[in-house]
């Protein structure tokens, strides 16, 4: 009997779609899954391709040949460690799992180490794209022992996506590398998202326009500096018209925002290792205050803003969102990629920036226009500490920061909540002060903790008797 290349467990749409692109690009594969209704959708969509299904666990160890390559693609959390344990005892030494699923990178650490000790092979792998992308090709991050990607490297670069700079699919790191790197570009996904959705809010307000005129801003602005796909996205979103009331979808949609926790965890990894990431922190909270639909109606009603009154031009004042946008979609890549220079060393991934920014350039959610100077940026220099004072960004910041200021100043006035557009400004201009108020917080610490406080004059820890001061 012949074998199959690969074995996928799960075929929901995600295991489904990766194994549609697998067989399409010459790899035969078998697919497991325990649900009867996803086995009878795969099977109709795998009729006539060099895929099987099976419900059965040893017929689909069966099919695979060796050394055999499993990519798991269930839910993150238990499931993965139980679906692990299951597969453990009929597996041979030299085998490899592959985690294709937003797993934690702690997980994916802990799960390397385990399997590493039994002799398995273990990839943590953020794949990015959705059901398109999983389909005609994803960004995938693979993290974990070398040998282990080398086994299924053919399989994964050839179903990435394909952009001028070759396979949008790399080589991460160490452990859960991989998986640290989706979670950013999870967080930056978060931003950009929110960044959006600020400047849609902003044009329904202040110019009270309908979603087809911003589709139609979207629109022009992707195909500009801003392209990127989640422009795209956002036009196409704009554009529909619920059938039932005739209305554009997106108005008829309730205004509470989900979440599955990778920004969550960015933020909370940002907090771990002391790195300011302000935009995503602000995209993570602009979701959950969405969640609090009934406090907010009944706030609404007793917490008054200013009237809307907006006599600014309307053109111009378009022109200055856009580059505010382009501002602050910097500051969201900025404050990943710094993010990532802590957990490179942190971790010990040695992360390479430019590569990363390259498979993020094709079949991610993130994918953008703008990654192409990133990638330069970090090309020049590799051990830049931040985007914004690469030359070509700064010279951004430096010349797009008014429009920033003005997309700002007009939500305030107007009322209307921009929480990551406020946050990107802080950012840019907390990290350009040479001095801070900081000096000030030291003293109030050391004033009523007795906390210490360093001099700029002189080396060493200092501490002063506040309180005598104050009598
Ligand atoms: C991707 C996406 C994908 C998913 C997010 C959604 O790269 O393909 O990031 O992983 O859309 O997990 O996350 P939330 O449900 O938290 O918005």
């Amino acid at each position: 009997m012949k074998k199959h290349d690969i074995g996928i467990i799960g075929m929901g749409v995600m295991g489904r779609n990766l194994a549609l692109n697998m067989e399409r690009n010459g790899f035969s594969v078998v697919g497991l899954d325990v649900s009867c209704e996803q086995l009878r959708v795969s099977e109709e969509k795998f009729s006539g391709k060099k895929i099987s299904v099976t419900n059965a666990l040893e017929e689909f160890l069966q099919l695979l040949d060796t050394p055999k390559k499993i990519l798991l693609m269930v839910p993150a959390g238990d499931p993965v460690d139980t679906v692990i344990g299951q597969l453990q005892p009929h597996l041979n030494e030299g085998d490899l799992i592959i985690d294709g699923g937003n797993s934690h990178f702690k997980d994916t650490d802990r799960r390397g180490m385990e399997l590493d000790a039994v002799g398995l092979h273990f990839i943590g792998a953020g794949i990015s794209g959705g059901e398109e992308g999983a389909l005609w090709g994803p960004s995938i991050m693979p993290g974990g022992r070398k040998e282990g990607y080398e086994l299924v490297k053919p399989i994964l670069t050839r179903i990435a996506a394909q952009v001028d700079d070759g396979p949008c699919c790399a080589y991460i790191g160490p452990g859960g590398a991989g998986h640290y790197v989706k979670m950013v570009h999870n967080a930056i996904e978060y931003g950009i998202m929110q960044l959006i959705c600020e400047t849609y809010d902003i044009l329904k307000i202040a110019f009270k326009m309908k979603a087809d005129e911003v589709q139609d801003i979207y629109c022009t602005w992707n195909d500009g500096e801003l392209n990127c796909f989640l422009m795209e996205v956002t036009a196409a979103v704009l554009g529909k018209v619920d059938d039932e009331t005739n209305q554009p979808v997106v108005d008829v949609i309730l205004d509470q925002a989900g979440q599955k926790g990778t920004g969550k965890w960015a933020s909370q990894n940002a907090f771990d290792l002391g790195v300011a990431i302000p935009t995503v922190n602000a995209a993570v909270e602009a979701r959950i205050l969405s969640a609090f639909k009934k406090e907010r109606v009944e706030a609404s009603r007793v917490l008054h803003g200013p009237p809307i009154q907006f006599k600014e031009k309307k053109e111009e004042f378009i022109e200055s969102l856009r580059c505010a946008m382009k501002l602050t979609m910097v500051t969201a890549y900025a404050q990943g990629f710094a993010l990532m220079r802590e957990a490179s060393t942190e971790y010990s991934f040695d992360l390479q920036f430019a590569e990363i920014a390259r498979i993020w350039k094709g079949g991610c959610i993130i994918r953008a226009r703008l990654l192409d100077s990133i990638r330069e940026a970090f090309k020049e220099d590799h051990e830049l500490v931040n985007l914004l004072i690469s030359p070509h960004f700064a010279s951004m910041v430096n010349e797009l920061q008014k429009d920033l200021r003005y997309a700002v100043r007009t939500a305030n006035e107007l009322g209307i909540p921009c929480l990551a557009f406020s946050a990107s400004l802080g950012y840019i201009d907390s990290y350009r002060q040479e001095r801070l108020p900081a000096n000030l917080l030291q003293a109030q610490r050391d004033c009523f903790g007795a906390h210490t406080y360093r001099r700029i004059d002189k080396e060493g820890v200092f501490h002063t008797e506040w309180q005598e001061r104050m009598k």
